[in-house]
């Protein structure tokens, strides 16, 4: 197969940052994606629906141009005002929320600390209808860092699930085959997003001839065997499992660091990685679902009308994004061709 013809796929977990850099980014994931999920791990991050209001217009400036709607998110932390967050709901502007636990990655130190207190805020999401996103792992420093993402599903979601029964939620950037088997095991409760990198490399890409801090984020790489049990859930066509690239841009200089930024910046060669997996797999046929049916049902919205085509067109990857004078961002595959690229509107 050499050209696919699928409805316009959506990103379900992007970050797209403020100002300068978000005018450099977002362009990115409008050129391939109807709708994003946006996460609001801002700094301060994206808490009121006034600041959700206000974000998303920035971002509707800086996508000119191009037909996207940015989906809003709300940073859950222990002091949510639950009236405000409900009645953003109501009035489109918040789609979901988003769960950091505290000092999990970046910029979640105003994250939440304490379940309990964030109890009734999540009862009245699920009277409401609204979905969770959960950033699944548990950042005690006596966890082992590859084991953040198994403690979190024992720690916090079981619990969490039997604790509010009727609550919707996604673990975004599943990155385990744990993670794989409680998403199968909850099929009406629990949904998942996966990654480009996390589908195309293991933790030996970290320290492949030296170390790469590009190939760093959170959750970190996995060995192998999760890698081929998210390939197998990406391209098993299981309503579960939708596309969230986790795009996190960082400025080249803070991710070349002594102590560098998590978060692959993945958004211009995003569809390319995910289909170079999929062929990978000789599943394409099941790519619509992956990256256009399963990510909106799950959120209860209706799939895009638009069709896209993608074909096996070889195409390079831009070595770096420019962002005014802060410096570049260097993406997945930055300098590399890759095989598939979007066909022109016709
Ligand atoms: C994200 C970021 O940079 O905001 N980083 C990452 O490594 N994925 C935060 C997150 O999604 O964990
Ligand atoms: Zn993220």
């Amino acid at each position: 197969m050499t050209r696919l013809t699928i409805r316009k796929p959506d990103d379900w977990h992007v970050h797209f940052r403020d100002g300068d850099i978000l005018k450099s980014v977002a362009p990115f994931t409008a050129a391939h994606f109807a709708r994003a999920i946006v996460m609001p791990n801002l700094v301060p991050p994206v808490t009121t629906a006034k600041m959700a209001a206000d974000y998303r217009a920035r971002i509707m400036a800086a996508v000119k141009g191009h037909a996207f709607t940015p989906l809003m998110t709300c940073y859950l932390t222990d002091d949510t005002d639950r009236r405000d967050l409900i009645a953003g709901f109501s009035d489109g502007v918040f789609t979901a929320v988003k769960l950091y636990p505290a000092h999990a990655t970046t910029n979640s130190a105003a994250g939440v600390k304490s379940i309990d207190k964030v109890m009734p805020v999540l009862e009245a999401m699920a009277e409401a209808g609204m979905r969770l996103c959960v950033h699944g792992e548990v950042p005690l420093p006596e966890i082992d860092v590859f084991d953040r993402e198994k403690a979190f599903i024992d720690r916090v979601l079981l619990p969490l699930l039997a604790r509010v029964p009727t609550l919707k939620i996604i673990m975004e950037h599943v990155t385990t085959k744990d993670g794989v088997a409680v998403v199968r095991a909850h099929k009406d409760r629990l949904g998942a997003t996966l990654t480009p990198q996390h589908l195309l490399y293991n933790r030996n890409a970290l320290f492949a001839g030296g170390l790469r801090p590009h190939m760093y984020c959170l959750p970190v790489l996995k060995r192998e065997e999760h890698r081929l049990a998210l390939r197998q859930a990406a391209t098993s066509g299981e309503p579960g499992f939708f596309l969230g690239t986790d795009s996190a841009p960082h400025l080249r200089h803070l991710k070349e660091a002594d102590c560098g930024c998590a978060g692959v910046f993945g958004a211009p060669a995003a569809l390319a990685a995910y289909l170079k997996v999929f062929e990978e797999e000789k599943a394409l046929d099941r790519f619509e679902a992956f990256a256009s049916l399963n990510g909106p049902a799950f959120y209860g919205l209706p799939p895009n009308e638009e069709r896209v085509t993608l074909e096996k067109r070889p195409s390079l990857v831009c070595d770096e994004v420019e962002v005014g004078k802060l410096g570049e961002i260097h993406p997945l595959f930055g300098g590399d061709q890759v095989d598939w690229s979007l066909a022109p509107a016709s």
